[in-house]
């Protein structure tokens, strides 16, 4: 699961409840993976990372306007990570989804993770600090 935490907030009130959005789709999809009641998943899984990539694509488009709102100057090498990131998800492949549900969700839902707690803290609070 991916908790909330202060050291996550940037001060910019839109980017920080699009963030928790974020984390509260990836629990969502965390909780489905914990649902041991549920036998096939497959659908929801499908629903849940067409969600996670829609909103994804909405957030970083907002958070790229932020940043040329303040002149940030490492903004293309932060939209390049972005869309390296929409790349991977697109990358996902629903066959595999159906071949083992649980252990290919775990397995995407850890990178998706990972990697949105890693940018936020490492990459997103760079034009925090930019704008003084
Ligand atoms: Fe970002």
């Amino acid at each position: 699961m991916l908790k909330w935490e202060d050291k996550y907030r940037t001060g910019v009130a839109q980017i920080d409840e699009q963030h928790q959005r974020l984390f509260a789709i990836a629990n969502e999809a965390y909780g489905l993976l914990k649902n041991e009641l549920r036998t096939d998943k497959y659908d929801d899984i499908v629903a849940i990372l067409a969600e996670l990539r829609d909103y994804t694509k909405y957030h970083f488009q907002s958070e790229e306007e932020y940043m040329l709102s303040i002149g940030y100057k490492k903004f293309l090498s932060h939209k390049a990570e972005h869309a390296d990131f929409i790349a991977k998800i697109a990358e996902v492949d629903l066959d595999k989804v159906d071949d083992n549900q649980d252990a290919y969700l775990r397995e995407t839902l850890d990178f998706v993770a990972t990697w949105i707690a890693e940018h936020i803290l490492g990459r997103d609070m760079l034009y925090v600090a930019a704008k003084g």
